[in-house]
C-alpha cells in the first residue's frame, strides 16, 4: 500500500479528517479533506462530524481547533511546527494598554498562542479583520501581535485609533519594495497580489491586499493573465490548479514558512497510527481563549 492509501484506510478506521493550510507542501494539500486559509479552517474545525482532526498547520491552528471543538482529538503531524509571530506579544503589555486607554478593545490576530488569546477581547484573521474591527463599538484598538496587518486594517478603518505592537511574520517581513518593483519591471502586465502581513512599502504598490483565500479568489476573477504573488509560496499549488492558464511569479527569494513545510504525508500517517502529538489544553485556558474566538465567528458572520 502507498502512504496515501494507508492514510485513507486509517482515516476511515479512526473516523478522522485532515485539514491543511495553503502554505503546506503540495503533496500534503493533495491528501487533505479541507484546505483553506486560517479563517476557513477555524470555521470548519468548529463544526466537523469526525472524531479526530489531523491539522496540517502550525500550533496555533491546532490549538484553535481544540478550543472550538473540545470533545475532538486534534493531532499535529509535526509538534514542532510553530508560528514565530504567535509569541510576539505579552500579557503584561496588554495589561498596561488596558490601564492607559479607556474604551480599548484588544484585537488578537488568530496567529497567536492560546495564552495571548485569553487576554484579548476578540480574534481576527486576515480575511475578516477589517469587518470585525469596524463592527467593534470601541474607539481604541490594541492590535496584537502583527504590526503590518494592524497598519493595513488601520488604513481601512480610519475612524479608530490604533495602538501598535511590534510583532511580525518573519516570512512576509522579508519581502521588499525593491524586489517587487524589479518583478514589475520584468512582468509589466502582472497584477501584484499581497498578503497584509507584508510591510507597508510592499502593500503600497499592490493591486490587491488580502488573505491567502482572498488572493486566490482575486486571481480567479481578475481579467489579468499574470500575477506577482507576495505571500508564502505554498499558495502556488492552489493558484495553478484553479487558474491553469494564468502565470504566477513569486519574489526572487521565494518566501517559505519552514514550519509549515515540516509536515509530510509520512508524518500524517504516523500520527494517525499512533495518536502522537495530540493537542492538550488546560481547561481554564481553553474556556478563556474560546471567548475571543467565538466572538470572531459571530462578528464575521
Ligand atoms: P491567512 O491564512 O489568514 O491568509 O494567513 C496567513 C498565515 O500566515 C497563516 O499562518
Ligand atoms: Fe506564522 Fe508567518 Fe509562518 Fe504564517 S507564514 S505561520 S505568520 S511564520
Amino acid at each position: 500500500m502507498t502512504v496515501r492509501e494507508e492514510i485513507e484506510q486509517l482515516k476511515q478506521e479512526k473516523n478522522a479528517v485532515i485539514l491543511a493550510h495553503y502554505y503546506v507542501r503540495p503533496e500534503v494539500q493533495e491528501i487533505a479533506d479541507y484546505i483553506g486559509d486560517s479563517f476557513y479552517l477555524s470555521k470548519i474545525a468548529a463544526g466537523l462530524k469526525e472524531q479526530t482532526i489531523v491539522f496540517c498547520g502550525v500550533s496555533f491552528m491546532g490549538e484553535s481547533a481544540k478550543v472550538l471543538s473540545p470533545g475532538k482529538t486534534v493531532l499535529m503531524p509535526d509538534a514542532s511546527a510553530d508560528c514565530a509571530m504567535a509569541h510576539m506579544a505579552d500579557a503584561e503589555t496588554i495589561r498596561r494598554m488596558r490601564e492607559k486607554y479607556d474604551d480599548l478593545a484588544v484585537v488578537c490576530y488568530i496567529n497567536s498562542t492560546a495564552e495571548l488569546k485569553r487576554h484579548s477581547d476578540v480574534c481576527v484573521t486576515s480575511a475578516n479583520a477589517v469587518k470585525i474591527v469596524k463592527a467593534l463599538p470601541n474607539r481604541n484598538i490594541f492590535f496584537i501581535p502583527d504590526r503590518n496587518l494592524a497598519h493595513f486594517v488601520s488604513q481601512m478603518v480610519p475612524e479608530k485609533n490604533f495602538v501598535y505592537n511590534e510583532g511580525y511574520c518573519p516570512v512576509h517581513e522579508k519581502m521588499s519594495r525593491e524586489e517587487i518593483l524589479r518583478a514589475k519591471e520584468a512582468h509589466p502586465d502582472a497584477e501584484v497580489l499581497t498578503h497584509p502581513e507584508c510591510p507597508e512599502a510592499v502593500c503600497e504598490i499592490s493591486d490587491y491586499i488580502g488573505s491567502t483565500s482572498g488572493i486566490i479568489h482575486y486571481a480567479e476573477e481578475s481579467s489579468a493573465g499574470e500575477f506577482i504573488v507576495c505571500t508564502e509560496s505554498g499558495v502556488r499549488h492552489e493558484l495553478e490548479k484553479r487558474c491553469p492558464d494564468k502565470k504566477f511569479y513569486f519574489t526572487e527569494t521565494e518566501p517559505l514558512c519552514m514550519d509549515m513545510k515540516t509536515i509530510t504525508p509520512e508524518k500524517i500517517l504516523h500520527v494517525l497510527k499512533t495518536g502522537d502529538n495530540e493537542v492538550c489544553l488546560d481547561e481554564v485556558l481553553r474556556e478563556q481563549s474560546k471567548k475571543p474566538l467565538e466572538k470572531m465567528l459571530e462578528l464575521a458572520e
